[in-house]
């Protein structure tokens, strides 16, 4: 990536699939930044907050304080089935996109280019547009299908980034289960953080 990428916005995605709080610790963690975030969110999604977060949330008229006081940064708001937003075109600059969560079904539309809501669209917008593409998907245990479909788009050039929270750093809590997912993400947008402890720190210190 060129250095004139860090002003450029970041796009989030939240999908259907179990694992709201990373999206909204995520957000969070990219508002705190600074940066700009465009957001979009698919219909399942909605069902998956209200069922793990307890909030009900509009996508017709989206309020993004349901997510409690995010950062200083921007948040911008599409609908998913907005084609004519920005991030539905290549020539709208972006430093990278994250679908977290990302659920089997989005990522099979987008293994094969199919985009029926703004989520795939802007995924395959930044495959197309060789940008960075991040995807969280959670599943368990996984059929041939979604793992080919995980080498599909990771032949494409996108990063497929499980949420798999390691366990080696002794996690009290389920913070520190979220944001170790989350950490992984920030780091491979290059986004600073320090939501986790990083394994051999203290050798490289001492
Ligand atoms: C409570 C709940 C949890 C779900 N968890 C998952 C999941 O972990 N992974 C997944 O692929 N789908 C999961 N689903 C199913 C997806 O929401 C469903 O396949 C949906 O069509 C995905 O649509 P989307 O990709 O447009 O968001 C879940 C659904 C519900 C209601």
């Amino acid at each position: 990536m060129s250095d004139d990428s860090s002003s450029l916005p970041f796009v989030v995605g939240i999908t259907g699939a179990s694992g709201a709080p990373y999206a909204v610790r995520l957000l969070e963690v990219l508002c705190r930044s600074g940066r700009t975030t465009h957001l979009t969110i698919s219909t399942s999604a909605a069902t998956v907050i209200r069922q793990e977060l307890g909030i009900s949330i509009s996508l017709s008229h989206f309020d993004s304080k349901v997510f409690g006081e995010l950062g200083p940064g921007k948040l911008i708001y599409h609908h998913q089935a907005d084609f004519g937003a920005g991030i539905a075109s290549g020539s709208f600059r972006t430093a990278g996109m994250v679908v977290c969560p990302c659920s089997m079904s989005t990522l099979a539309s987008i293994a094969h280019g199919i985009t029926t809501n703004l989520v795939t669209r802007a995924a395959d917008v930044h495959l197309k547009e060789r940008r960075r593409l991040i995807l969280v998907p959670r599943e368990t245990p996984l059929s041939p299908i979604h793992l080919e479909n995980m080498l599909a788009v990771t032949r494409a050039g996108a990063i497929v980034l499980p949420a798999m929270p390691g366990w080696y750093n002794n996690p009290k809590t389920l913070d520190d289960l979220v944001n170790f997912v989350v950490a992984r993400i920030c780091d491979q947008l290059g986004v600073e953080n320090d939501l986790m402890k990083r394994w051999g720190k203290e050798q490289v210190e001492s």
